[in-house]
């Protein structure tokens, strides 16, 4: 049997066996690859998104896959209503529901002074307003039901840092980032853990259309940032995640895991450019460096 990698799937058998799990955004991309690696664990899944269609595609061929329960159910996280109503049907069909996972997300690059209005606004409401939204409702059905619970938040490495030419998203998940610390000391009286995930690079169609369009993909190629230069795969976020909704990291609460190969302290640290320093150059460096005591 060949040794294990990151990308084999982590956790034992029926680790979230039981579970009836949330997740925004579940149609797509990383939303879609941690639904699947849930359903595989075990889990009952609800894939939430505005289009209908590609949830009842992504449903079908899960539940084909990993021969689990997987409900599409339409929902704009931005409509407090439309999120209200999601819940009640989950509620139906599963009787219960233990995990949310904020994952929905809008975002495109753009200079902010080209912006309208309409469009800063279009970007928070799905990612800070969608991501209370959706907390709002679903611990309030907890809380009132005293049933223990957990919330994990999909950020970015930029939450903290902030990025140019995406702000209304830097906005947005800083905001979420502050959500979920404040939360986890808040609600943790209720049983109701929050933990968060910032992810560097993980190819998607709905991320590299809009953030990396056209040639842009092969002249910013992310992954030469990234020390370990390469991109994130998806079963590694996913393996991230399910120990984070499972009850194995009980104990943790308020924490954000970065997982980007340490490319946000890549742009970070003042020397980091030394890499492009070839070896060769560094005994005449080291010399140089040296008589600088005799001075
Ligand atoms: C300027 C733009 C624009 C652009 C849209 N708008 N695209 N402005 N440049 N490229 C403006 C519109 O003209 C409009 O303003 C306003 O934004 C809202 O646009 P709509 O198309 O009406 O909004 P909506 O249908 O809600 O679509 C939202 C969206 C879209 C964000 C614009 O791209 C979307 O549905 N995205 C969902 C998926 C997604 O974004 N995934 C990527 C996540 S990646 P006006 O004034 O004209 O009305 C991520 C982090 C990645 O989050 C980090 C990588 C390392
Ligand atoms: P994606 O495939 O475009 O996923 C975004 C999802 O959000 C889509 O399924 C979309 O479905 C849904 N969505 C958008 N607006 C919504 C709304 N109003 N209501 C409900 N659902 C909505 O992109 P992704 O790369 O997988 O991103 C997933 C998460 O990872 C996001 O939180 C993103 O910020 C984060 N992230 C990604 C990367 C990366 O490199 N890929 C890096 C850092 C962070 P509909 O259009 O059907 O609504």
């Amino acid at each position: 049997m060949s040794e294990p990698t990151y990308k084999d799937s982590m956790l034992k058998e029926d680790a979230l066996k039981g579970k009836v799990i949330v997740v925004t955004g579940g149609g797509t991309g990383l939303g879609k690859s941690m639904s699947k690696y849930f359903l595989e664990l075990g889990a009952n899944l609800v894939i939430t998104s505005r289009k209908v269609d590609v949830l009842k595609k992504t449903a079908d061929e899960l539940s084909a896959e990993t021969k689990g329960n997987v409900l599409p159910v339409q929902c704009d996280v931005s409509d407090y209503a439309q999120v209200e109503k999601m819940l009640k049907e989950v509620v139906e069909k599963f009787g219960k529901v233990d995990v949310l996972v904020n994952n929905a997300a809008g975002n495109f690059i753009s200079p902010t002074e080209r912006l309208s209005n309409r469009a800063f606004d279009s970007i928070i409401n799905i990612v800070l307003k969608g991501t209370y939204n959706c907390t709002l409702a679903f611990g309030k059905y907890w809380i009132e039901k005293k049933q223990s619970a957990s919330i994990l938040n999909i950020v970015t490495t930029y939450a903290w840092t902030g990025s140019a030419y995406v702000v209304p998203s830097a906005c947005a998940k800083a905001g979420v980032l502050s959500l979920t610390r404040s939360l986890a000391v808040e609600w943790a009286k209720y049983g109701i853990r929050f933990n968060a995930i910032a992810p560097g690079p993980f190819p998607t169609k709905g991320a590299w259309d809009r953030l990396l369009p056209g040639d842009m993909k092969d002249k910013f190629d992310l992954a030469k940032k990234v020390p370990l230069k390469r991109a994130g795969e998806h079963q590694e976020l996913a393996n991230l995640a399910a120990y984070l909704v499972s009850d194995f990291s009980a104990y943790i609460n308020g924490e954000v895991i970065t997982i980007d190969g340490g490319e946000w302290l890549q742009g970070a640290g003042q020397f980091n450019m030394l890499e492009a320093v070839p070896k060769e150059m560094w005994d005449q460096i080291e010399m140089m460096v040296r008589k600088a005591k005799s001075q």
